[in-house]
């Protein structure tokens, strides 16, 4: 195959097909059982008011943080909007073959989280259940559009860097709660996300031996306009300030932590076999990457500066 040869989406997936079997059996081999209700301080819950005639929700009802309830709720949501994820993949990947016994595996993993990180939240009364089931409402009856969604490789880039954001993102919500036990739970599903980041990021690896200018593309647009998956969630773009102040996921850990770690798996600065749009592609990267660390720096630089102010006070 020569490199100006541009593959079809069929093609692609076709092509990938045998990776996909060899990553699902890998996943299969590594992926550890366990069990969401193993994770839940039952003992710790009281019946709230309602049909049951128990006791509201009340802020004082838990010590955990504000801005780890807000995360919590980010991270819930997201994980919450898995039947719109499902479709996304489901039509563009298919659900036959070894495509769709990981669309299918994935996706019972991932229902795993919303289950798990609701019962937590429920049982410790960490967040308001009645707002939470409200959010949850009107973020699901949005849906979910993936931003590439008839085009595989961009699709694969985009999940493969999603799923390493999603793994920071728990991980250090984690740690913001100050409860072992909710960090032990958030550690796990965050174990999860890195398993899936690497299915995505190996099958994109084998995009790049394949087709490596179309995989040059998909990496560059995607890392252009990379936006977390949560991003619908009412109140977001406010939501994730605070999140990124308290240092759970800002655009330093997006660019050092999320992109550069992946981007170095792939060695795509040193991809060769380009045609003119894969060059421009891996030049458009490079620029992004340069504005990503100002950008970051930028927000470091007020972070800190505002960190100081507040402790003048
Ligand atoms: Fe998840
Ligand atoms: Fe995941």
């Amino acid at each position: 195959m020569t490199v100006s040869t541009t593959l079809s989406q069929t093609a692609l997936l076709v092509e990938l097909e045998p990776v996909v079997a060899r990553n699902l059996d890998r996943h299969l081999t590594l992926a550890k059982e366990w069990f969401p209700h193993e994770y839940v301080p039952w003992s710790e819950g009281r019946t709230f008011d309602g049909p049951l005639g128990g006791e509201a929700w009340s802020p004082t009802d838990s010590t955990i943080p504000d801005v780890a309830r807000t995360a919590l709720i980010v991270n819930l949501l997201t994980e919450d909007n898995l039947p719109s994820y499902h479709h996304e993949i489901a039509t563009l990947f298919g659900r036959d073959g070894a495509w769709g016994t990981w669309v299918h595996r994935w996706t019972a993993e991932e229902g795993r989280h919303g289950v798990a990180i609701r019962d937590y939240l429920t049982v410790t009364r960490a967040v308001d259940p009645v707002a939470l089931e409200r959010a949850r409402m009107t973020h699901m009856s949005e849906g979910y559009t993936n931003a590439h969604g008839d085009e595989v490789l961009h699709s694969l880039a985009y999940v493969s860097f999603q799923e390493l954001a999603t793994r920071i993102s728990h991980r250090n919500t984690g740690k913001a709660t100050g409860d072992p036990a909710c960090e032990a739970l958030l550690a796990r599903v965050a174990a999860d996300e890195n398993l899936h980041m690497v299915f995505y990021r190996n099958l994109l690896a084998a995009a790049f031996e394949l087709a490596p200018s179309q995989a040059m593309r998909a990496v560059a647009d995607v890392v252009a306009d990379f936006q977390m998956p949560g991003n619908g969630i009412d109140g977001f773009a406010r939501k994730s300030v605070a999140i990124a102040l308290a240092g759970i996921y800002d655009l330093r850990q997006h660019r050092d932590d999320v992109l550069q770690p992946v981007l170095r798996q792939w060695d795509v600065f040193n991809v060769t076999g380009l045609n003119a749009d894969g060059e421009a592609a891996r030049e458009q990267l490079a620029t992004q990457l340069e504005n990503l660390e100002r950008a970051a720096s930028r927000f470091e630089e007020k972070r800190d500066a505002r960190a100081a102010r507040l402790a003048l006070r």
